[in-house]
């Protein structure tokens, strides 16, 4: 047999280079959706603690809120809407009148890229043993930028920004805290076009990617020092939602709210991230390929901006 020469190691370690990350994507695929198992929120965040969650009135945090609360822990719901606060309580309370509830009103649209604003929400949960923070509420407006009004640009800009880095400064510390004696969670959630720079969501986009550079560089931090505060990130492809119009859950790939949540709570105690269930695992990991090769094939850049126009078309 012919001797390996310099360029067949180089071929090979060239081979193996370009391999293990794919292969590693496909094995977190298999890992997330067949090996890891929910764990009991009450057992690992400590019972009589609370779960904090913006954006709760509808879609993946309503349902959030639901499924945390069946677990046993206390819930403080934040949105901007008394009305749709209250019912989501009541709807709360009915299945689970052994938690407790907590509402505060905040219109992220409204100040929220002031730290006084911040400061009034803090004000009102400060007390309290938060055991998990979930940073959710999020505005969509998918368009050409140049039909994009600037009260929109500016809407998404606050909304889906300002809150991460504003109350997360304020509420870091107190997690970080709690932690040093037992597991506290900081859930944010992006989405799965922060890995793609796509057509008629580029505001939208910036600011998803935004929150999952902030949320990564978060978990890097305080790994060290806080080994038991969770810093996760969930990436979601298409959920049927407000957000998207309530899109057909016939559509590949598309899933409710339900479905995205139950893949979403295996994170707790076990993952980093997450794109949602295995469907929106399998689609984050083909997106992923798709993007790369973009960058040398045009064909692939036409198929991502086809998929996303199409997508945006139909939330309209
Ligand atoms: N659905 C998807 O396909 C998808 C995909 C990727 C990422 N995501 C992300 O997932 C998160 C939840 O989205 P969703 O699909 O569940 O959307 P949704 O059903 O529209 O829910 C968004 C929530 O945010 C609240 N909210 C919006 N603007 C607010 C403001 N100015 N101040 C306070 N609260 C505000 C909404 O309150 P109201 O009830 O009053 O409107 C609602 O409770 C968002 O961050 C979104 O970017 C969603």
């Amino acid at each position: 047999m012919k001797e390996l020469g310099c360029f067949d190691y180089f071929a090979i370690f060239l081979g193996v280079y370009v391999l293990v990350p794919k292969l590693y994507q496909i094995w977190m695929i298999i890992y997330t959706s067949f090996i890891v198992q929910k764990k009991d929120l009450k057992v690992l965040y400590g019972a009589d603690s609370w779960a904090l969650i913006t954006g709760c009135t509808s879609g993946i945090g309503e349902e959030l809120a639901h499924r945390i609360a069946q677990q046993g822990l206390n819930i403080i719901l934040i949105s901007r809407s008394l009305d749709k606060l209250t019912k989501v309580e009541n709807d709360i309370l009915k299945k689970c009148p052994q938690i407790k509830t907590l509402k505060v009103i905040a219109d992220y649209a409204n100040g929220g890229e002031t730290l006084e604003f911040y400061k009034k929400i803090y004000a009102q949960i400060k007390d309290l043993d938060i055991s998990i923070v979930v940073n959710n509420a999020g505005i969509l407006y998918s368009e050409y930028y140049r039909q994009l009004n600037i009260s929109q640009i500016m809407e998404m800009a606050i909304v889906n920004t300002y809150p991460y880095i504003l109350f997360n400064h304020l509420i870091l510390k107190k997690l970080q805290q709690r932690s040093l004696k037992k597991q506290t969670a900081l859930l944010n959630v992006s989405s799965s076009i922060s890995f793609v720079a796509g057509p008629y969501q580029q505001i939208y986009g910036c600011t998803k990617k935004f929150e999952r550079y902030f949320t990564e560089a978060l978990r890097q931090e305080n790994k060290k020092e806080y080994p038991n505060l969770e810093v996760i990130c969930v990436t979601p492809m298409y959920v049927s939602t407000q957000m998207t119009n309530n899109l057909s859950t016939k559509e590949f790939g598309v899933v409710n709210a339900e479905q995205y949540v139950e893949g979403v709570l295996k994170v707790f105690g076990n993952l980093n991230h997450i794109f949602g269930p295995m469907i929106h695992q399998v689609q984050g990991y083909f997106t992923n390929i798709f993007f790369e090769l973009s960058h040398y094939y045009r064909l692939s850049l036409h198929i991502v901006n086809h998929i996303i126009y199409n997508e945006c078309q139909k939330m309209k």
